[in-house]
Formats: C-alpha cells, sequence, structure tokens
C-alpha cells in the first residue's frame, strides 16, 4: 500500500473543516453483501437490473422483484459491519464536522456507530405501500408478519394494494430532502471521501462531482477504476484496507 497517499488523506481530512464520506456498494462487499451489479450471480443471473428495480418491472411482474428483494433481505440482514464501516464511524468520532452519505440501503454504517447517515436510495428492511395510500412514505411494519411465499407481494393494511421495498428504483425519485442535504454538503465540504461507488447513478454521483469541481481534494477509495478515479486522488485498494490506515494515521496528526 502506498503509504504517500495514506498519509495525504489523513492530512487532507484533518485540514478540513467540513468533510463529506461518501459511499457505494462497495463498502459493504466485505460485509458479503454483493455490490448492485455482482449480486446478479446464480439464481438472478438471466436478469438485468432495468428488470428487477423499477416501478415497470414490479407492476408487470410483482412476485419477481419482490422475491429478489427478499434474497437481498436476507444477505443484507447476515451482515455485519467491516472495517471500512468502522473505520468511517470513528473517523465521524475524531472530526468536528463529517457527514455520511450513502447509496447503500443496508444500515451497516449505522450498526457500525456513524450519526445522522444521508440515504439516497432508501432502507431495504422497511416495507411501504405501492400506492402510499396514506402519503409518502405509507411505511408498513412487517417484522411480526408470517409472509406465504407462494402469495407474495404481501397486502397493505389500509388499501390492500402491493406492499414493497423501501428503496429508490430506477425511474424514481429520490427524497428530496435527503438529495437536497446531500447536495448542499457537497458545496460546504472542503474534502470527501468517494468510497465503494462505480460513480453511473444519477443524480447520486452528482455529489462527487461538485466537489471535484469545486477544486477540493477527493479521494476515490476503490480497487478497480471509478467515473472519479481520474480526477480525484485514487486509492487502489479494497475499503476495508485502507480506510482503518487513514484514520490511524489521522489520529496520529
Ligand atoms: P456498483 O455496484 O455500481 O459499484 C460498486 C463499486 O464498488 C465498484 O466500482 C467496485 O469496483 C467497487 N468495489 C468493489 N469492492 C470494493 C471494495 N472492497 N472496496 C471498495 N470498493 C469496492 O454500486 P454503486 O456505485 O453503489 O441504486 O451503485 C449505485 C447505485 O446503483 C446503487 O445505489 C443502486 C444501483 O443501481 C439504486 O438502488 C437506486
Amino acid at each position: 500500500m502506498n503509504e504517500q497517499l495514506v498519509a495525504q488523506a489523513a492530512r487532507a481530512l484533518k485540514e478540513a473543516r467540513a468533510v463529506v464520506v461518501f459511499t457505494g456498494a462497495g463498502v459493504s462487499a466485505e460485509s458479503g453483501v454483493p455490490t448492485f451489479r455482482d449480486a446478479l450471480t446464480g439464481l438472478w443471473a438471466r436478469y438485468r437490473p432495468e428488470e428487477l428495480a423499477t416501478p415497470q418491472a414490479f407492476r408487470a411482474n410483482p412476485k419477481l422483484v419482490w422475491d429478489w428483494y427478499e434474497f437481498r433481505r436476507e444477505l443484507v440482514r447476515a451482515a455485519r459491519p467491516n472495517p471500512a464501516h468502522l473505520a468511517i464511524a470513528e473517523l465521524q468520532r475524531l472530526h468536528p464536522d463529517l457527514l455520511v452519505v450513502t447509496q447503500n440501503v443496508d444500515d451497516l454504517h449505522e450498526q457500525a456507530g456513524s450519526r445522522d447517515v444521508l440515504h439516497l436510495h432508501g432502507n431495504i428492511a422497511q416495507t411501504k405501500c405501492f400506492n402510499n395510500c396514506q402519503g409518502t412514505p405509507t411505511l408498513v411494519d412487517i417484522s411480526g408478519w408470517t409472509i406465504d411465499p407462494d402469495h407474495t407481494p404481501p397486502a397493505c393494511p389500509h388499501c390492500g394494494g402491493w406492499l414493497r421495498p423501501n428503496v429508490v428504483w430506477f425511474n424514481e425519485a429520490l427524497p428530496f430532502d435527503v438529495l437536497e442535504a446531500a447536495l448542499e454538503a457537497s458545496q460546504r465540504c472542503a474534502a470527501m471521501l468517494v468510497i465503494g461507488t462505480s460513480g453511473v447513478v444519477y443524480p447520486a454521483a452528482r455529489i462527487p462531482l461538485n466537489a471535484l469541481a469545486r477544486g477540493i481534494p477527493v479521494f476515490d477509495v476503490n480497487p478497480y477504476q471509478s467515473q472519479f478515479s481520474q480526477d480525484a486522488v485514487w486509492l487502489p485498494y479494497p475499503a476495508g484496507e485502507v480506510m482503518p490506515r487513514i484514520v490511524e494515521a489521522y489520529a496520529r496528526l
């Protein structure tokens, strides 16, 4: 590992009055949650994301889409934070103004101890009414329910319509307040860590792009090239390996 890059990141974070940590599926990969594109293996290999993660797909085949999310939900339920999540939480404790913005629908940042995480794409553990019959969003707690696997998705207790996961699908708007807060932070911060995201999904990708356009230090933690690697300082390592090193170096400054 390039120690100079680690030290450079630690110093930039220390000197920045406000920091944004922007994460994607790659930060949870080492916890055993496959990245979105890698998740389409095995049973699900014959589908494309657009066939499973859109309102149109759900309308056309609600059972298929519900069952796919149930499979993802099980993976997330079994997952525990990895050293990257723990290092990010530690960095938030050490830094006076650090905001975590994630595209992930798991709660591994929170399990690791991060506070006030902005979830741009929702939360897979939550369920809501597809019709939002009681206003937006109509969350329904199904934790005590016995769900018949032959009759999915379960029905909304208010309107009898379909229930669906509380995640943002392709062709859907992001939660307005969350996106506004994240974009505002990307205009205000003085350094950004981008961790485990390919950068191909909008509007989320605007967050690092804003930071790059402002010319502040941006570090891209990703073992493979992302949309940001060329313009940011690229740390080409798995997040679980490099993030603890950066935080150790930060704590020594
Ligand atoms: P992707 O699956 O597009 O990209 C995951 C990124 O993580 C890739 O660039 C990998 O190289 C990188 N990666 C893999 N292992 C890693 C590791 N150990 N450490 C660091 N990086 C690693 O996931 P996202 O960019 O999060 O949207 O995708 C964005 C959105 O697209 C998701 O939130 C989801 C998906 O469609 C919605 O659900 C709306």
